[in-house]
């Protein structure tokens, strides 16, 4: 079967894309963002997943709001990404795993889960940029991914709960997968931020802490909250955070415990409280 390796979550703010791009990770606003990935790189370089489900939230790009799924697996053999409005650099298409994301999704469906399944899907910069931030000496990171996108931008949104059962279903089928490959589960976005309205620019840096905290000791804790709690503690786009609760609960699989590789906490980077974290199965 499958070895569920670990997990790693990061925020996946436009910018980064920017800042790569022209070189700026050891300027003084950049460094403490960049200076919280070589250990993960080094872990990374140790563990040498061949793939890494990304649970991620697009923004428009592939989806919009007049078709918003609430949970999206894609099934294609190749992610090309596009621009969305930010002007930064195009990235170059991703390779797939077909037969990972069809395993996931027939036991998705399986399990009661009314997901959308995509034979095509364009990946925004919340599925390019932490791969680019986890893989930065690789042109295209060299790992399959199978993306897994979360509606987190447009009301209704699936509960802290649902996509905890989501996360735990989706280790789960990682787990039973008939195959000798490693495989990771990654997240992107967070922590907390908010980009318009009268709150913009709110952060809330006690709430991500426990938060960060429960990833590693109780990662059932954020379920306790509603959609609306969680935009109140961490923002209309902190509920990003979603997608590390799904990471969290994948790998709580089989009854699997997590040791922490690494993890960094800097404010702010654009308008966002950044969050990076690396989990090892235990
Ligand atoms: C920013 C953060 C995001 O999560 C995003 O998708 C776009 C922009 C920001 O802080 O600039
Ligand atoms: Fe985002």
């Amino acid at each position: 079967m499958a070895l569920l390796i670990g997990g790693l979550a990061t925020s996946h703010i436009p910018a980064i894309g920017g800042a790569i791009h022209k070189g700026k990770q050891n300027e003084p606003y950049w460094k403490p963002f960049f200076d919280g990935f070589p250990p993960i790189h080094q872990w990374l370089g140790k563990v040498k997943p061949d793939v890494v489900v990304v649970f991620y939230n697009d923004h428009g790009l592939n989806f919009f709001l007049d078709k918003m799924p609430t949970f999206a697996v894609g099934a294609a053999a190749s992610y090309s990404n596009a621009d969305e409005g930010w002007g930064i650099p195009t990235s170059a298409p991703v390779a797939g795993c077909p037969e990972l994301s069809w395993h996931i999704i027939n036991q998705l469906i399986a399990k009661e889960f009314d997901i959308v399944t995509c034979q095509e899907m364009l990946v925004d910069h919340a599925c390019t940029l932490p791969l680019k931030l986890f893989w930065p000496n690789d042109e295209v990171a060299p790992v399959q991914i199978v993306p897994i996108d979360i509606n987190t931008v447009q009301f209704p949104l699936p509960t802290a709960k649902r996509v905890y059962k989501l996360g735990k279903a989706v280790g789960e089928a990682i787990q039973s997968w008939a195959s000798d490959k490693r495989v990771a589960v990654m997240a992107t976005g967070g922590l907390s931020h908010q980009l318009e309205g009268e709150r913009a620019g709110f952060i809330n840096k006690a709430f991500d802490l426990q938060f960060l905290d429960s990833m590693e000791t109780n990662p059932e804790w954020a379920t306790q909250f509603s959609d609306l709690e969680l935009v109140e503690n961490a923002g209309t786009q902190g509920v990003e955070l979603l997608m590390w609760l799904a990471m969290r609960a994948a790998l709580t699989a089989g009854g699997s415990g997590v040791r922490k590789v690494h993890s960094n906490y800097h404010i702010p980077i654009s308008n966002t409280a950044t969050g990076v974290l690396a989990l090892e199965t235990v």
